[in-house]
């Protein structure tokens, strides 16, 4: 590890960043549409059955190449496998992440949107049809998704630039408790509604018939998405962790965490949805037209939506730095450019892109590529291509390839962990992640 590389500060500081960056869009806003399109509970359990058999071994393998190296993704394959071929991994991640940035900017500028129209009235819409016809104008209108991308964007520049403590560090410490709160308030609300018995009868009772190859594609995209794996995410943040950071641990926690929100806005969007009698399978659409309405029969409406909304955008804020540390390291350590020129960089490409996801609903909707709109197939190829092999090739590295001595210091050092819980990911890691990854991916993309 390189002796003056910057660390996080804090232990909170470590499970702050680490679950800061799993936890967003993909938990409160991907997650029930997802589910709600493809059998509920039965997507739920797959989803959960990815998330630890494979997802949290290759959580560690990313911790083991991240703090072994103190390196970015491509430094840390350089350093452990130099002039082989396996440093293509660190490409394909800063590809995904410059990908996911951009479409995921979109959806959380539109939470910009939704901020201002918290406060300033929905015009009196408060019918889900209202506000149905309200987010597909919006959305499909040229400026305003485009300036709020943009102005997200800005928001990442000025976190980013004040470096890995005082900007990443100190701004999750601060949202990630106060998102937990908030969740959980609006999660006993929600139970109190009239349907919310139905809406945990479709989150929690599988319906299998729904489940097709490409229905457990998609469940495993979701957690690798979910987790912010597969694309070095977790090398670079771990490449920041101290030497007594427990990186079991800490993958545990992290993993638990981010499902519980998973859960959570399940709980919370699905009791709305069943009492206000909407399809569970609307799509994207739905946090931004179900929650408004819930809201508008709430006392202090502006105050709960509002809130709601901030912390959505707060939540995609701290994944989206993640995904942005990722070019950022890159950049300084490889190339020995400045912090500000390379947060100036990666965020000025993130805008490019961004502006032709954000037009992609209206202006740009003709424009296809492989007959999907610029944001689905951003989303698509990274979700549901680039992450899984990145996640197979980084498990098949450590499981195979890196030293046994280095993987077993790693992750059993000074944790208390048991040699037996090593073996367990090593076995994960050499065999049953990659061996699922390939099968769900052949079927999913119909190839077997
Ligand atoms: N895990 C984030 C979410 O669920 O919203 C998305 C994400 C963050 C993906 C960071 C990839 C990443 F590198």
């Amino acid at each position: 590890m390189s002796e003056n590389r910057v660390q996080f500060a804090t232990r909170l500081g470590v499970i702050a960043t680490t679950v800061g960056s799993a936890v967003g869009l993909g938990n409160i806003w991907r997650f029930p549409f997802e589910a709600g399109a493809h059998g509920g509970g039965a997507f739920l359990i797959i989803d959960l059955f990815f998330i630890f058999i494979v997802g949290i071994p290759v959580v560690c393998a990313e911790f083991v190449i991240g703090r072994h190296t103190g390196s970015n993704v491509r430094g840390a394959f350089r350093r452990l496998a130099p002039g082989k071929a396996w440093g293509v991994v660190g490409y394909i991640g800063l590809l995904a992440s410059v990908l996911i940035l951009s479409f995921y900017s979109v959806v959380a500028g539109w939470t910009l949107e939704y901020i201002y129209r918290s406060v300033v009235g929905f015009g009196g819409v408060e019918s889900v049809e209202g506000l149905h016809s309200q987010f597909d104008a919006f959305a499909t209108s040229d400026w305003r998704p485009l300036m709020w991308t943009l102005v997200f964007l800005g928001l990442n520049y000025f976190i980013l630039s004040r470096g890995v403590q005082k900007g990443i560090e100190r701004m999750s410490n601060i949202m990630m408790p106060l998102l937990f709160v908030i969740l959980i308030v609006f999660c006993v609300n929600s139970l109190m509604m009239p349907a919310a018995a139905e809406g945990l009868e479709f989150l929690f009772k599988p319906d299998f018939s729904k489940v097709t190859p490409t229905v457990m594609l998609s469940a495993m995209g979701q957690a690798f998405f979910s987790l912010s794996l597969g694309l070095g995410c977790l090398i670079t943040y771990s490449s920041y962790f101290k030497r007594d950071t427990h990186l079991v641990r800490t993958a545990g926690v992290m993993a638990s965490l981010d499902t519980l929100v998973a859960v959570l806005a399940g709980i919370i969007i699905f009791s709305a949805v069943f009492t206000f009698g909407m399809e569970p399978a609307a799509g994207p659409k739905l946090v931004f037209e179900i929650l408004p309405s819930i809201f508008s029969r709430m006392p202090g409406a502006v105050i709960w939506s509002t809130l709601f909304f901030v912390l959505l955008m707060l939540a995609s804020l701290s994944s989206t730095i993640s995904m942005s540390e990722i070019s950022i390291a890159y950049l300084t350590d490889e190339f020995g450019m400045g912090r500000r020129k390379a947060t100036i960089l990666n965020i000025g490409v993130a805008m490019l892109l961004g502006s032709l996801c954000a037009l992609s609903f209206g202006a740009l909707s003709d424009w296809t590529i492989c007959g999907m709109t610029v944001f689905n197939f951003f989303d698509y190829v990274s979700s549901n291509i680039l992450l899984p092999i990145g996640g197979m090739v980084i498990s098949i590295f450590v499981g195979w390839v890196l030293k046994r001595g280095i993987v077993n210091e790693e992750l059993g050092a000074g944790s208390g962990i048991s040699r037996v819980i090593v073996s367990l990911i090593v076995v994960c890691l050499r065999y049953v992640a990659p061996l699922c990854i390939a099968l769900v991916f052949l079927f999913g993309l119909g190839i077997f």
